[in-house]
């Protein structure tokens, strides 16, 4: 009779372990990368009909790079606060200004927010933010998964980190003075869902009955909200 044999549990984890950390040290085992658009319909073309499609923007000739591909001065200018029901302006640096950036991991973001204005709760399925308050006042905040919600005022000098893909806001608390906030964000591409237009403003819209299922309200309130979001 063959006799087999058997690895004592104890040293069997430690040779799983083991090898799970040489693959992963040595990269032998990688996650996939963080997709940098919403999302990526497969092409089912043969092969050969197929163009190239890269996750990010393709390179330039390395010997073709200069200094000024890495600086901007898109930040500097405030964005104008008025052209929109919510009162506030983000100003990005991001590859179509600031080309080296690109497959960095980073967008940088000026938000201007005007007197009583609000960046209306929304999230970044590809980033965490962190933020720091400039200029005047700012209640800052984000909703976990289990609802909770982590709010916190900021004065000029605080900072506040948003957690990547969780609802968050900030409101201007001054009514009579803008606020200015910067804000590095961990993706080139972090995307921003805006909870109240996605819901009531998609195109095309969202069913009646699932709003008004959803926010316990009437076809008419459904309309009313519509019509003040501008949808
Ligand atoms: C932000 O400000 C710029 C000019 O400063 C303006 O062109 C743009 O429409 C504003 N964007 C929004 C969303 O209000």
């Amino acid at each position: 009779m063959r006799k087999t044999k058997s690895l004592h549990p104890s040293t069997l984890v430690i040779k799983t372990s083991l090898s799970l950390f040489f693959a992963l040290f040595l990269g032998l085992a990688r996650p996939d990368p963080d997709p940098l658009q919403d999302y990526c319909v497969a092409d089912q073309k043969p092969p050969q009909a197929q163009s190239v499609f890269i996750n990010g923007a393709a390179c330039i000739n390395p010997k073709l790079v200069v200094p000024s591909h890495f600086a901007t001065s898109a930040l500097g200018k405030p964005g104008n606060t008025r052209a929109n029901a919510f009162r506030f302006n983000v100003t990005l640096a991001s590859i179509a200004n600031l080309p080296g950036l690109n497959t960095m991991g980073l967008t940088m973001a000026r938000v201007d927010i005007g007197p009583n204005g609000l960046v209306p709760p929304h999230a970044h399925p590809r980033a965490s933010e962190v933020t720091i308050c400039l200029k005047g006042s700012l209640l800052v905040g984000f909703v976990d998964t289990t609802n909770k919600l982590f709010t916190q005022q900021l004065r000029a000098g605080d900072s506040f980190v948003f957690p990547k893909g969780l609802i968050h806001f900030l409101y201007n608390l001054d009514s009579g003075s803008e606020a200015l906030a910067i804000s590095g964000l961990s993706s080139q591409n972090p995307g921003a869902q805006i909870a109240s237009l996605a819901t009531f403003t998609s195109k095309p819209l969202l069913p009646d009955v699932v709003l008004e299922k959803a926010f316990q309200i009437t076809g008419q309130d459904v309309m009313r909200i519509r019509k003040n979001l501008g949808g």
